[in-house]
């Protein structure tokens, strides 16, 4: 028998939809085009595939057998298509990641033992704020984004990895760093440095006063995590941070984690794509890493 693969192809849509016209919108060919295929694929099979009763037409048994064996071929030609394309794929290929600036404290160390195992991907991270990445992911620029938090007026799949709490800094010496279940209220009686606009840190930290009714006396605005850590220490006043960016200055005591009740906030990194893109192999490497291992690597990293 005289078949091709791409006479199967048509045949599989015309008997899918039931509609010579249908599969050839579908396959962004003319009807006729389907039509004279699957012609000669009757031609050759020998017996009818297809019988027309009034406007629609039906498979007959032959039709309904071809139909059988086209998904089997058809099946276990994508899967070996999609087994070729993650060898080449992770062999060689590009992953473009949007990274908010808290979130660069762990990102790179995860990135080093991805790298470790797929050495021909080429990683390129744009580091910024939540409002810039939300931007960037809009005009589809990235691959992949981790957000501290998921947009609500974007259509996004996105994926909780990693726990994200938020914790208050002051300098060690502040006299709220030696007390237990300090009130929001009094401690907003603190001058407090902020985060930019357009930072996740600072909508977080908004949020959780203004559900409790109180206003901040906001001292200075400040660009980045590491300024904000810097003014912290230079007693410029306290602020809400990741706990992330500021693990080593607590560890070796150049800032205090202040008791405040309802801190640290809980939160989740996430991963965060357009609801309508199709990952590459490489991105969804990345991403089923940072989903299934991110937490124990990181573990690993630190011990
Ligand atoms: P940011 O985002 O770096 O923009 O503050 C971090 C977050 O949303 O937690």
């Amino acid at each position: 028998m005289n078949v091709s693969l791409r006479q199967l192809k048509l045949f599989e849509a015309v008997a899918r939809n039931l509609s010579f016209t249908r599969a050839a919108e579908e396959l962004h060919l003319t009807q006729p085009a389907v039509s004279i295929q699957v012609k000669q694929l009757e031609e050759n099979v020998g017996l009818p595939l297809f019988e027309q009763l009034g406007k629609r037409i039906y498979l007959t048994d032959t039709g309904k057998a071809l139909q059988a064996l086209c998904e089997n071929i058809l099946g276990a030609l994508a899967s070996f298509e999609m087994e070729v394309a993650d060898r080449k794929g992770l062999k060689q290929g590009k992953l473009r990641l949007g990274v908010t600036t808290t979130a660069k404290y762990f990102v790179p160390r995860l990135l080093g033992a991805f790298c470790e195992r797929y050495p021909g991907i080429d990683v390129s991270m744009k580091v910024s704020n939540q409002q810039n990445l939300l931007e960037r992911l809009a005009r589809n620029e990235d691959d992949l984004y981790i957000l501290g938090r998921p947009p609500e007026h974007l259509p996004v799949n996105a994926h909780p990895f990693l726990a994200n709490p938020l914790v208050v800094i002051a300098p060690p010496d502040h006299p709220l760093a030696s007390e237990r279940n300090i009130a929001p209220a009094r401690f907003a009686e603190e001058w407090f440095l902020m985060r930019e606009p357009g930072s996740g840190t600072r909508q977080a930290t908004e949020r959780f006063f203004a559900e409790r009714g109180i206003a901040l006396r906001e001292r200075m605005t400040l660009g980045s995590n590491e300024a904000i850590k810097q003014a912290v220490i230079g007693k410029l006043g306290v602020a809400v941070l990741s706990r992330s960016t500021v693990a080593l200055e607590s560890e070796v005591g150049r800032v205090a984690i202040l008791a405040v009740e309802g801190f640290p906030i809980r939160r989740h990194w996430h991963i965060v794509y357009p609801a309508d893109k199709k990952l590459s192999v490489v991105s969804q490497a990345f991403y089923d890493y940072l989903t299934g291992e991110a937490e124990q690597r990181l573990d690993e990293i630190a011990d």
